[in-house]
């Protein structure tokens, strides 16, 4: 007897359709699984047969055998089991094998025969989509998170006695996913918290409307990383097909728990002893890392200096592709990684700066190179946030999050309206001179600039698209001298640290 059940594995961050095959023999009896299989899924057996066995089901005292096909696919994860489980169910007559015909299942299974709840479940539900499925069946905890593919019958079970009747049709529909709720800043930070840095607020609410990627140098204590953990206070909403997309990763890599649809951008703050591989992803079974995981939000690198100086190397195809390849080995994966990055530092190691500083020339030296680099060139913003005086720290704040953001998704909509479908910060330099409206004065301002040697190539280029963002968040129709003046200003070249002396 033989029977045939589709399920997904993960090739990076794609689904891929797998074939579970279960062929029951006479003969002594045994359970093998073949077909690339990595260890996860040979441990599937010992959960299947206890798990059927537990559930009122018999395990076939005949040979078993299980193929994944297609064989060259590696796979991995518990996600099987439940396949597993329906293809000898089928075999062995105990559920009719027409009913698994137009569905995939996906989920793993617990020795007590419960469905456990497994990642990916989204990207699996849109694979059965594409596939052109009917019907999907999965943990019931996770039946929400697949109802957010439309036009996939989803159902949702429990345990694995309630698959005869979820597979005659009985079983309830899957609930409707959770209305995702009005997206709200992170552990509700908001940038009324802050006293003075109206500069640097002022920044922030720049690289927000234009997804410019940012770097805050001041001396400790100031408010660096208070100031930048509000950032996604700021940040526009989610578009529907991008709450889709980080929805999905972050299931891949078991980051959500309720099911529904992600309401905030993603911001992502990982600790400065993060190794390359966990910044931009790897493994032996590539796996995405922070970079990916901040995808169409930000990536906040709080004491920047202090970051392996590979791991910012790693950065910067993702900051300039807006993706990232990971290859091991025969594997290659490619994860989206589009992030506004925040970054923040001490302009020296002992956080003084000019004048001041105590460092050593060595200890300038290493800070100065970690600072220095591709990483340095692909920021929009640089600016130094100073101790804020007595009377801002007493006074009012500068604004409240919801304020600021109203102007910021103004902004995006009037980028959107002009095209060419990216923010201002992620515009090429051919689009920059498409795209940007200079009033005549400014570009005079410009020319001068550039003539003097206060602006290189790239750093008109970047002042430019600055320039645009300030524009859009005004409501201007072009960039004037002034504001080309501002966007210059927005980007010091930090100090090297030392050099003065
Ligand atoms: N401008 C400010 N307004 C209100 N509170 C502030 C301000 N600046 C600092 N603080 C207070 O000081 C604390 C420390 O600030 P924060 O951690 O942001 O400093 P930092 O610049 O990141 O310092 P470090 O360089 O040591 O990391 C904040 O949690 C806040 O309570
Ligand atoms: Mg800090």
């Amino acid at each position: 007897m033989l029977a045939r059940v589709l399920t997904f594995t993960l090739d990076g961050l794609e689904p891929r359709p797998v074939t579970v095959e279960a062929d029951l023999r006479p003969g002594l009896p045994a359970f093998t699984i073949v077909g690339l299989a990595d260890r996860s899924v040979f441990e599937a057996r010992e959960r299947v047969r206890a798990a059927l066995l537990n559930s009122g089901f018999e395990f076939p005292l005949r040979r078993v055998t299980v193929n994944l096909a297609p064989a060259h696919l590696r796979k991995g994860g518990p996600g099987f089991d439940l396949a597993i489980a329906c293809a000898i169910l089928a075999a062995s007559g105990q559920v009719p094998a027409a009913s698994l015909a137009r569905a995939a299942v996906v989920g793993e299974v617990a020795l007590g025969g419960e469905v456990r709840p497994c990642r990916g479940v989204l990207a699996a539900a849109e694979g059965a989509r594409a596939a052109g499925l009917d019907r999907l069946l999965v943990p019931a905890a996770r039946a929400a998170e697949a109802a957010l593919v439309p036009e996939l019958a989803v159902t949702g079970i429990s345990t694995l006695a309630e698959l005869p009747a979820a597979l005659r049709g009985e079983a309830p529909a899957a609930p409707a996913p959770p209305p995702t709720p009005a997206a709200a800043g992170a552990a509700g930070l908001d940038l009324a918290d802050v006293r003075g840095h109206a500069a640097a607020i002022h920044a922030l609410t720049i690289a927000a409307a234009g997804g410019h990627n940012v770097l805050l140098s001041g001396p400790p204590g100031t408010g660096k990383t208070m100031l930048a953990r509000r950032m996604p206070s700021i940040l526009p909403p989610l578009e529907a097909d991008e709450a889709l997309e980080v929805t999905r990763i972050h299931s891949i890599v078991g980051l959500r728990g309720d099911g529904g649809l992600a309401a905030a951008r993603p911001f992502r703050a990982p600790h400065h002893t993060i190794s390359a591989s966990g910044l931009v992803g790897g493994g032996s079974v590539p796996t995405p890392g922070e970079a990916t995981l901040a995808h169409r939000g930000v990536l906040f690198l709080d004491e920047l200096s202090e970051f392996e100086r590979r791991a910012l190397e790693a950065l910067r195809q993702p900051l300039e592709d807006g993706h990232v390849t990971v290859v091991r080995g025969q594997l290659a994966a490619r994860f989206p990684a589009r992030f506004t990055l925040v970054a923040a530092t001490n302009p020296c190691p002992c956080g003084r700066g000019q004048p001041g500083c105590r460092c050593s020339e060595p200890e300038l030296v290493r800070h100065r190179r970690r600072l220095s680099g591709p990483l340095l060139d692909r920021l929009d913003l640089v600016l130094s946030v100073e101790r804020p005086t007595a009377q801002e720290l007493a006074g009012e704040p500068y604004a409240t999050s919801a304020a600021i953001r109203e102007r910021v998704v103004a902004a995006r909509d009037r980028q959107a309206a002009r095209g060419p479908g990216v923010p201002n910060g992620e515009l090429t330099a051919s689009q920059v001179r498409t795209v940007v409206r200079l009033e005549p004065a400014a570009r005079r301002v410009l020319a001068e600039q550039y003539e003097r040697g206060t602006l290189s190539a790239r750093g008109r280029d970047r002042a430019l698209r600055v320039a645009q963002t300030i524009a859009d968040l005004d409501g201007a129709p072009a960039v004037t001298a002034a504001v080309i003046g501002q966007a210059i200003a927005l980007r010091h070249e930090p100090r090297p640290a030392g050099a003065a002396r």
